[in-house]
């Protein structure tokens, strides 16, 4: 079956009694057993539900892995993940990842002793240097937020393979629809489900899918050990969410390339990252591994009078965190999703005061355009 298909069918027809179309919401703390010493298969919904395992099995095949795991927030994924790891252990991580997993494994998990080298994932041989005996993991995100390198994934599957250790992938930007890393060999893949995979700005979800049934297993401890579980409801409605991921992917994809070619030409524009320009360093690669550029994308203009100019005059754009959503949002990472990463490593990475990012959504392009036009106008 096509990805297109599968995508439309999560979910359907699961309730074989009543045959109903739509995977229904269990919402049910607890679940009786049958007898003593037997289960439906359903005991506590911590441990699990049938909705949310509906929404599990769902992402893991999207993926192509073993299994899926939904979390309350893509941070209380990032986190599940991260307790596979004890202390004196040592990760390699991006060093423009998303803000909230910089400050996760830089001031909570180093309380537990867990080390980290945060390097330029785009020159696999400052990946390469990094590796240490105590390393066990390389995580990554690609495209980065909110500069849009490029990671080459197969390039850190191997690496991190020929050193025994997990190759983990947020595939937050891009989706299963776009980029599935477990069918390039990677263990893990984190979503942000926040984003594109609910995609109306109206849910905080997180995913994790493991490649392989036995670390996919270890996880699946973790979270119920550590209980950040998705609920029912928030289950089902990301499952109904999903079921127009190819759709949304598609126009948030044509829509951005429009927008980033038009932000190339404006005059106070001074940069723009976007992988699907053709002067992007990482477009071949991305082309690689990717079969779109996604709807992101990120862009200099030349004062922070500017900045704060456009973030007060978009109208159909929203000045707000966050992305993926079928509304156009746009941010200044500097001082809001990345406001964690120490100045000096955002002021090395070009995280500047005159870097906006958009997160194209799927209105109309032009009048996007022309939302920018008047905002960008002096
Ligand atoms: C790439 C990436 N990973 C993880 C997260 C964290 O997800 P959440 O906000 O759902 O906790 C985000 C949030 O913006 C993100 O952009």
């Amino acid at each position: 079956m096509k990805l297109d298909s599968k995508i439309a069918h999560i979910g359907v027809c699961t309730d074989e009694k009543t045959g109903a179309i739509s995977t229904p919401v269990y919402q049910s703390a607890t679940f009786r057993h049958p007898a003593l010493g037997e289960s439906t298969g359903f005991d506590y919904t911590r441990s699990q539900n049938p909705t949310r395992k509906v929404l599990e099995e769902g992402i893991a095949t999207l993926e192509g892995g073993a299994i899926g795991l939904a979390f309350a927030s893509g941070m209380a994924a990032v986190t599940a993940v991260l307790l596979l790891y004890k202390t004196g252990d040592h990760l390699i991580v991006i060093e423009d990842c998303y803000g909230g997993t910089y400050r996760v494994i830089d001031k909570v998990f180093s309380n537990f002793g867990l080390t980290v080298s945060f390097i330029d994932g785009s020159h696999i041989d400052e990946v390469i240097q990094a590796i240490i005996p105590a390393t066990k993991a390389i995580i990554v995100e690609t495209p980065t937020n909110p500069l849009m390198k490029i990671i080459d994934i197969q390039a850190i599957v191997k690496t991190a393979h020929e050193n025994n250790i997990h190759a983990i992938v947020d595939n937050t930007f891009l989706t299963p629809y776009f980029q599935r890393p477990l069918e390039m060999g990677a263990d893990v893949v984190i979503h942000s489900g926040t984003k594109y995979l609910a995609g109306h700005n109206d849910l905080v979800c997180g995913l994790v899918v493991a490649r392989d049934a036995e670390l996919g297993g270890r996880i699946r401890y973790i979270q119920n050990s550590t209980g950040g579980i998705l609920g029912p409801n928030d289950s089902w409605l990301l499952i109904r969410s999903l079921k127009t991921l190819a759709l949304r992917m598609e126009k948030h994809n044509s829509n951005a390339k429009v927008i980033a070619e038009w932000l190339t030409n404006h005059p106070r524009v001074l940069n723009v990252y976007y992988p699907g320009l053709p002067g992007h360093p990482g477009k071949a690669v991305h082309e690689s591994q990717s079969s779109g550029y996604g709807g992101m994308l990120s862009f200099v203009v030349d004062s922070t009078q500017l900045v704060e100019q456009v973030l007060r005059k978009v109208k159909l754009i929203r000045f707000a965190e966050s992305l993926g959503g079928v509304e156009s949002l746009i941010t200044l990472p500097a001082v809001q999703t990345h406001a964690d990463v120490p100045v000096d490593v955002r002021e090395r990475l070009g995280i500047s005061d005159c870097l906006l990012r958009l997160s194209v959504g799927i209105e109309d392009a032009e009048d996007i355009i022309s939302d920018l036009e008047q905002a960008l106008f002096v």
